[in-house]
């Protein structure tokens, strides 16, 4: 089938309706009244235009979010319904997935058969996940002293800033309010400029689903001297979950210092793939291509240093081309579309840079490496991928975010151990080989927040994710995740006599 006809745009309405924030149950236009322009990547066409929140209307979400917290309905419900509340969500979720799909696919540029099959329903399985936790958390007593009753209880942080980016809009939205709902906080959430309109949509379902008002503020607009830092600067909000780029990451922690807010972070990485000689090697071809090709590249555990053992690298090199040279680039909402565009100009710009960069470090093209010239409108980058990289060029060393990849030839298991650790980065690394001695040892020796062998990019809201050194702290997903949004009291209650 073609690209989805304007007949079939299930998102229509939506597109044509006003794009306000979303402030104590109520949408609202920024107090400023100014908007920006959202744009589909596909076709550089305007999508619409969205409120453009600052300081002030972060101020008042807090406001909100703040009242919600203390005196509101949320405070005093039970976590069953707390939960039932969660559930209604995900069913409202995947009654309108479909158009949340296009809505997601127009303003990212993902293939829609990603957008439909992997980031709705994944959303959708994280709120069910999460909606499981809220009747799950407890506290404990504690045998410490005959003469005390001592005891923990488990509270919510309180009201949380949620500043999230533009490559998973929806599925990093529900990372995000899974946790903190279940545990019973109360939310203000940035999302990226490039795409604001999932969250804006699914602020809607939560609205119909029921949720009190002020518990979920949607605060759209951009990051700098914006929406973004009156978040992370504010003095009411108790903590900050950042998902982006390390740098803006640091510029959040220190922004953090102002009333010493709790921070977690989930940055960039630039994981390890290794392949070993005694690999099936079709499936790590595959494998290969999902890690760096999934989502335009524009995944923070995107596999995009790929070791190859010596002996391989020429059979490997010749199947991985082969496959890719087939990859169907295009209009995300064409469903037989692999790789869709970019999901702005300047990312578009960025990784073309990159690709001078590695040309100039000395690396060999091996495919890609330019725009397609056959697409006239979008931010495209043909899939590209460079060989003979050194471990120490900046295209193995920084993240591209985008559809290039650097092969990096090894020639054993101490030289590829060496190498792979070597990054700033530890947010994820895979390894394939058939030898299970040799993948239980590389398991634990990368040093990364997540580890795959014989697969790539498998995700269960039940696993937890986060990353080492420069990738960030604190773990998102599974039971983790919940203790970024509890606080521990201890109770000690005087039994003497
Ligand atoms: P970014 O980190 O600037 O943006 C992410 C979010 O942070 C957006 O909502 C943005 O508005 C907000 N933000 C930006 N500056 C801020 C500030 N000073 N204070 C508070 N919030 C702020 O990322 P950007 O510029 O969109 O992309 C640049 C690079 O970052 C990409 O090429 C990629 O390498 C990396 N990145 C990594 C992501 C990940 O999943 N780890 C996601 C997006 C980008
Ligand atoms: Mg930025």
């Amino acid at each position: 089938m073609a690209v989805v006809q304007e007949k079939e745009l299930l998102c229509k309405d939506f597109l044509s309706r006003p794009k306000q924030l979303l402030i104590d149950g109520k949408w609202v236009d920024a107090v400023s009244g100014k908007t920006f322009e959202t744009v589909n990547p596909a076709t550089e066409e305007v999508l619409c235009r969205v409120a453009e929140g600052g300081k002030e209307d972060v101020d008042k979400a807090v406001k909100a979010a703040r009242r919600a917290f203390e005196v509101g309905p949320w405070r005093k419900m039970s976590t069953a319904e707390r939960a039932r509340l969660m559930l209604k969500l995900a069913d409202l979720i995947e009654k309108h997935a479909d158009e949340l799909a296009q809505i997601e696919t127009l303003d990212n540029g993902k293939p829609i058969t990603e957008s439909r099959y992997v980031d709705v329903p994944q959303t959708v399985e994280t709120f069910r996940y999460y909606a499981g936790w809220a009747t799950k958390l407890e506290g404990e007593t504690i045998n410490a002293n005959s003469n005390f009753f001592t005891y923990t209880l488990r509270e919510p942080v309180g009201v949380v800033g949620q500043i999230i980016p533009w490559n998973f809009p929806m599925l990093m939205l529900a990372w995000k309010w899974g946790p903190a709902l279940a545990a019973g906080n109360t939310i203000v959430l940035k999302p990226a400029e490039q795409t604001p309109l999932s969250a804006l949509r699914i602020g809607e379902l939560a609205l119909e689903a029921g949720f009190p008002e002020g518990v979920i503020n949607i605060v759209t607009g951009f990051g700098a001297n914006s929406a973004g830092e009156a978040i992370s600067h504010h003095m009411d909000i108790d903590k900050v979950a950042f998902t982006g780029e390390d740098k803006t990451g640091k510029l959040i922690v220190q922004a953090s210092t102002t009333n010493l807010k709790r921070v977690s972070l989930e940055l960039g990485g630039k994981a390890p793939n290794i392949v070993f000689a005694d690999a099936d090697i079709d499936a790590a071809v595959k494998g290969a291509i999902t890690g760096i090709f999934f989502n335009q590249g524009q995944v923070c555990c995107a596999g995009s240093r790929l070791f190859l053992e010596k002996n391989i690298h020429d059979e490997f090199m010749a199947k991985l081309t082969e496959r890719v040279a087939k990859l169907r680039q295009g209009d995300g909402l064409d469903d037989k579309t692999r790789i869709g565009p970019q999901v702005s100009k300047e990312q578009q710009e960025r990784v073309l840079s990159y690709i001078n960069i590695a040309k100039g470090e000395g690396a060999s093209l091996a495919c890609g490496g330019e725009a397609p010239a056959e697409l006239k409108k979008g931010y495209f980058v043909k899939p590209t991928i460079f060989t003979g990289v050194n471990n120490d060029m900046r295209i193995a060393q920084e993240e591209v975010f985008g559809p290039v990849l650097a092969v990096i030839p090894f020639s054993n298991m101490e030289d590829v151990a060496e190498q792979a650790n070597k990054t700033t980065f530890g947010l994820s690394g895979a390894v394939w080989t058939r030898d299970v001695k040799k993948a239980h040892k590389f398991a634990s020796h990368i040093k990364a927040g997540t580890v795959w062998v014989n697969c790539y990019n498998v995700f269960d809201p039940a696993v937890p994710f986060g990353g080492y050194k420069m990738s960030g702290y604190g773990r998102e997903l599974g039971k983790h995740s919940i203790e970024l949004y509890t606080n521990i009291k201890s109770v000690w209650v005087n039994m003497q006599d």
